[in-house]
């Protein structure tokens, strides 16, 4: 027998609310979309045109006096979800929360007690994760081909003079929390190894407001691979938006045509190279003077479709399936995120 969809309540219609969340919910099969809830009264109009939800109301506190949704999906701005996730918790909903999942490693904590508490499940949107760029690069991960990757160096570059809420600290706003929080989990992701240690400049360069623009942050995780990233909105040229470095090779990838170019080779082909133990470098050579037989092999992003968000929703909240992004990896987001702007001295 199919499950009973899951009456699910959508908080805020802004830019992700209203052009994924609520998009997704009404074609996905196992959801109902039960309540929207904005303070905007146009924006309710507008959904109560086009999406037809159950209820629309202006705030949580109506939300809660009319309904029992199973499942909320924050996507206000983030200063909001603390307060919101506990309270779908007290009203026995599980939430469906979008990134970054607080503002504040604090508040982070404070809701992972509160879930452990009340025994509701959590999971926060991470669409990265599911990306066809994401997918080729779980594979270029784990099929080995570059060896033992030490360094991932990603970069997102635009040029922005930024003005809404995300450009204001008191909001939650800035670079490291809002893109930031896509990346770091994102490599989290891939490299499957917690962070150990973390090195992180902020500025505030072409925003209008007074949150971090310009993020550059090292991280090394506990397997030792390195995570050099560069998110930068004040910048009027492009910087290579992927190199990945390993033992036995490179790949780098060409945005334009969705796809990785690695270049590496098969150890067992390598000549045999004796070690010097004089301090006369033989030959008065710079180096061993050997041909390294390098191979290519392009990746192609369309070899690696998308995974379904939604559906990963589905199989956790209405199912017995472990979350796909686990808890204790919004915890390292989320503490990395911390332990950045505390490096550069932008302390909570
Ligand atoms: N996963 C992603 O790719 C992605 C993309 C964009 C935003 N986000 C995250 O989603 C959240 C929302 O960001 P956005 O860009 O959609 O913001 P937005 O400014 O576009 O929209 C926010 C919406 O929330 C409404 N709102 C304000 N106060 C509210 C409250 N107390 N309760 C309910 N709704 C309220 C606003 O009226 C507005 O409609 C942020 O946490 C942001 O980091 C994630």
């Amino acid at each position: 027998m199919n499950k009973p969809a899951l009456k699910t309540a959508v908080l805020g219609l802004g830019r992700i609310g209203w052009a994924f969340h609520v998009q997704q919910i009404v074609k996905q099969p196992g959801f109902e979309l039960a309540a929207v809830v904005d303070p905007l009264a146009e924006r309710l109009r507008e959904a109560a045109a086009q999406f037809h939800p159950g209820a629309c109301y202006t705030s949580c506190e109506a939300l809660y006096a009319h309904q029992k949704p199973d499942l909320v999906v924050v996507a206000s701005p983030t200063s909001f979800h603390r307060q919101q996730v506990l309270q779908a918790f007290d009203h026995g909903c599980d939430v469906f929360c979008d990134k970054p999942l607080a503002v504040s490693l604090q508040e982070t904590e404070q809701i992972i007690a509160a879930m452990q508490r009340t025994g509701r499940k959590l999971m926060v949107f991470q669409p990265h994760r599911v990306t066809p760029e994401t997918c080729a690069l779980k594979a270029i991960f784990s099929d080995g081909w570059l060896g033992k990757i030490y360094l991932v160096k990603h970069s997102v570059t635009n040029f922005i003079r930024r003005c809404d809420w995300q450009a204001f600290r008191k909001h939650g706003g800035g670079m490291l929390n809002n893109y930031g929080a896509h990346y770091i989990d994102q490599f989290l992701y891939l490299n499957q190894s917690k962070f150990r240690k973390f090195s992180c400049e902020l500025r505030a360069v072409a925003t209008l407001g007074d949150a971090d623009d310009v993020v550059k942050a090292v991280i090394t995780a506990e397997n030792d691979v390195i995570l050099d990233l560069d998110i930068n909105m004040a910048s009027a040229q492009p910087m290579p938006p992927w190199y990945i470095a390993g033992s036995c090779g490179t790949a780098v990838y060409e945005a334009g045509r969705q796809e990785w170019t690695l270049t590496y080779f098969e150890p067992g082909e390598l000549t045999r190279i004796e070690l010097q133990s004089g301090l006369a470098a033989a030959n008065r050579a710079y180096s061993s003077g050997e041909t390294i037989p390098w191979k290519t092999r392009i990746i192609r992003n369309q070899d690696y479709p998308a995974i379904d968000f939604y559906e990963k929703c589905r199989e956790y909240f209405a199912g017995d399936r472990a979350p796909f992004v686990p808890v204790s990896d919004t915890h390292e987001v989320m503490r990395a995120l911390f332990e950045c702007r505390r490096n550069a001295g932008w302390d909570e």
